[in-house]
């Protein structure tokens, strides 16, 4: 099948664990939009560019280009010959990717990194059945109470349940713009369901 899948959603909704999944079960690629703003993030940092400065962050991606590797389990970002993979789902990135993604010049750069790619592809992030694959032909939404999110992320990282909960209640706000729903996606939401009952209905969705 040359289908291109798309499913977006909320900090925590479960979209990469979900995507990897459907994409292995089809045998297909997944690929995670959010790695590129997360490594742009990662970029902006080491190279102690100041956030705001969005003409420096692009001529940055310029000189250190970024390179997304689609594999079957987890993603991969390189710059150059090194893996900015292990660092990319830190509280340091949490905390700055929402005023990485809002800069336009950053979004198009994304974007253009993704919007060739060869189908079949499960593609997941906020825009993936909007801006970016709005001629999928399958697109998801995945949602779930900021309590849920919360509780799920907290196995993941360092921080105390409040503060990871306050955190995703702000990249909630801060993403809200380019995390609209596509008006032709499926909207589930995860808060009661496990990973697989998740996967199974999407499989149901697109088969
Ligand atoms: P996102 O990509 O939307 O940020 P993730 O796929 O990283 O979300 O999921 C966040 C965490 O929640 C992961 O540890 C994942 O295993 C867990 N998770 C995701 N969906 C579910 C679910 N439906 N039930 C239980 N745990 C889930
Ligand atoms: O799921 P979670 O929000 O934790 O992580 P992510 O999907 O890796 O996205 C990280 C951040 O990248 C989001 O908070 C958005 O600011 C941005 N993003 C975006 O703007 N558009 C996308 N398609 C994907 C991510």
């Amino acid at each position: 099948v040359t289908v291109i899948i798309t499913i977006d959603g909320i900090a925590a909704s479960g979209k990469s664990s979900v995507a990897s999944r459907v994409a292995s079960k089809l045998n297909i690629p997944y690929i995670s939009s959010g790695y590129l703003y997360r490594a742009v993030t990662y970029l902006v940092y080491v190279s102690q560019i100041d956030p705001s400065d969005q003409e420096a962050i692009v001529a940055a991606l310029h000189t250190h280009p970024l390179t997304l590797i689609p594999k079957p389990e987890e993603n991969e970002v390189w710059q150059g010959e090194e893996n900015y993979t292990p660092f990319l789902h830190t509280t340091e990135v949490d905390l700055t990717v929402s005023e990485i993604a809002r800069h336009a010049a950053v979004r198009t750069w994304v974007t253009e990194q993704l919007k060739d790619l060869p189908p079949p592809f499960v593609a997941e992030g906020r825009d993936m059945g909007t801006a970016v694959f709005p001629h999928a032909h399958h697109k998801f939404y995945l949602t779930a109470s900021v309590q849920v999110r919360a509780q799920r992320r907290a196995k993941e990282r360092p921080e105390d349940l409040e503060s990871i909960q306050a955190a995703l209640e702000m990249r909630d706000r801060e993403d809200r713009i380019q995390s609209k729903p596509a008006p032709d996606a499926v909207v589930i939401d995860t808060s009661d369901l496990t990973l697989d009952q998740v996967v199974e209905q999407i499989l149901k969705g697109v088969q």
